[in-house]
């Protein structure tokens, strides 16, 4: 299976799941043929100021076309990278890096180096968007691709192409956080295609990659 989702598990009166859970995912991912792991993250009232903080920003509508030919990519979104610095998002961000890191610590064999979550975007698809088609996210993106899912309904894929063959779904409902390999996870240089689809309730995505070219130079 190229998808697994681990399963929901309620903590009486817990708001923030098990670290152990994101050690987990990780090592999931790692298994030959992985492509994406997606596992409970945020409650609902931890959710939801997240999602408030993201409804502020301003955003922009995405080219509905990028590339060209046959590798062209439909999208039908709206997306900004001006997330405050100091902000709700941008803490959520440094928190979940320090916590990657920690879950990859205690791993026998860590899959990857702990991501820098230095690359933060948030995507909004308007209900009724056609979402994305199937796209293999930019090369300078290394190492781990982390989706947080905020609000909404949709349905997520990875597939084997352009065309979306073999595609097999996973979780993005609000409070789960989508891990997807990127290159140099698990000594590997795949980049998983996927897209998104039937979005029934308007969705609030919070993007967190590793951006290569923003790496500070060592020395
Ligand atoms: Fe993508």
């Amino acid at each position: 299976m190229k998808t697994l989702d681990l399963p929901d598990c309620s903590l009486p009166g817990g708001n923030h799941l098990d670290g152990g859970i994101l050690a987990r995912g990780l090592s999931e991912l790692a298994r030959p043929g992985r492509a994406a792991v997606s596992l409970p993250w945020l409650d609902a009232e931890r959710l939801a100021p997240l999602r408030r903080s993201a409804s502020r920003l301003a955003f922009r509508r995405a080219r509905p076309l990028v590339g060209e030919a046959e590798k062209a990519v439909r999208q039908d979104f709206e997306i900004t990278l001006e997330v405050p610095a100091g902000g709700r998002l941008n803490r959520f961000a440094q928190s979940l890096e320090a916590e990657l890191a920690t879950a990859l610590a205690s791993l026998t064999d860590p899959p990857v180096e702990p991501p820098r979550l230095n690359d933060i975007a948030v995507q909004r698809y308007a209900a009724g968007s056609s979402g994305i088609s199937p796209h293999r996210d930019h090369l300078r993106y290394r190492r781990l691709v982390v989706l947080l899912s905020l609000s909404g309904q949709a349905r997520l894929f990875v597939c084997d192409d352009r065309e979306g063959r073999g595609a097999e779904e996973v979780s993005i409902a609000p409070g789960r956080l989508l891990l997807m390999r990127a290159p140099g996870f698990a000594g590997s240089d795949a980049r998983p295609f996927h897209f998104l689809t039937e979005v029934t309730a308007a969705r609030y995505g919070l993007g967190l990659r590793h951006d290569r070219t923003k790496e500070a130079p060592i020395g």
